[in-house]
């Protein structure tokens, strides 16, 4: 399959997905949506594909935003009437399978607000985060003012989206919003490391810890561990538990059915 705004590969069993504006920045037109959307449906469907990464092209942006250039001329009408935005959640979030965003350069509004999308964050350190709508007379739509507020707490979120302020990759990762910094030059190959080790692992349990983890981050507590046991439970009658528990007993590694 071809794609008009970004680039798909699969190196193993890693699908890497690259944004490929580069001379808009990365900028997030409804193309981009819409190949994006295509891409994670392809990698959660293919069984040989087990864990993914999306990066930005050029050195200089993971993606600079939504596109402004395509929201100029837009009426309220037409963002409510085409429920603008809600795509980026039935397309992306709703991923199944594990991917990780590796972010160099600006990843500003919906830049930022994709990257948190991910599972988790890895970031060169030329990386910077930020929500500005607020200076294009906005505020964000793709779930920043959400996922930012949980993911840096309420302080960081508040200034950052009143004011536009950018967050460096050194205080992004003081702040729990990325797991970890790496040398830009370093990013792509320690995102794809990190995700090769991920797609070594049983893919049924691998699908449910992330479900596991993102209960947490979107319920309360109390539902949060009903719902842990109840994952765990399923886990516990696939071949991958015997195998895994086995392997351990016999001190061998654990060879996966993914089942
Ligand atoms: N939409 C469309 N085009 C964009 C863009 C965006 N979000 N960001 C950058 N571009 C384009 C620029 O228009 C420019 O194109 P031209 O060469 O055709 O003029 C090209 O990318 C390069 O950008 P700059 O010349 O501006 O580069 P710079 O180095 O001077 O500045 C920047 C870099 C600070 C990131 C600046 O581009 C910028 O401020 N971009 C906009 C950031 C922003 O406001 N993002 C939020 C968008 S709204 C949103 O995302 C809503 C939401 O919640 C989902």
């Amino acid at each position: 399959m071809t794609y008009e705004t970004i680039l798909v590969e699969q190196r193993d069993a890693v699908t890497l997905i690259t944004l490929n504006r580069p001379q808009a920045l990365n900028a997030l037109n409804s193309q981009v949506l819409a190949d994006l959307s295509a891409a994670f449906a392809a990698y959660d469907a293919d069984p040989t594909q087990r864990c993914a990464v999306l990066t930005g092209s050029g050195e200089k942006a993971f993606a600079a935003g939504a596109d402004i250039k395509e929201m100029v001329e837009k009426e309220a009408a037409d963002f409510f009437l085409e429920d603008f935005f809600s795509g980026w959640q039935t397309g992306v979030v709703a991923t199944r399978k594990p991917w990780i965003a590796a972010v160099q350069g600006f990843a500003l509004g919906g830049g930022c607000e994709l990257a948190m999308m991910a599972d988790f964050i890895i970031a060169g350190d030329t990386a910077k985060f930020g929500q500005p709508e607020i200076k294009l007379g906005v505020a964000p739509g793709m779930g920043g003012s959400q996922r930012l507020t949980r993911a840096v707490g309420k302080a960081k979120a508040m200034e950052m989206c009143l004011t536009g302020r950018m967050m460096d990759a050194a205080e992004a990762e003081r702040s729990g919003l990325v797991s970890r910094i790496v040398p830009a030059a370093d990013l792509l190959e320690e995102a794809l490391k990190t995700a090769a080790t991920i797609a070594a692992m049983p893919p049924m349990a691998s699908m449910i810890n992330k479900e596991m983890v993102n209960i947490a981050f979107e319920t309360g507590l109390a539902q949060g561990l009903l719902t842990e046991r109840r994952l765990f439970q399923i886990l516990t009658a696939t071949q991958d538990k015997k195998e895994g528990m086995t392997a351990f007993v016999e001190k061998r590694p654990g060879v996966w059915k993914g089942r």
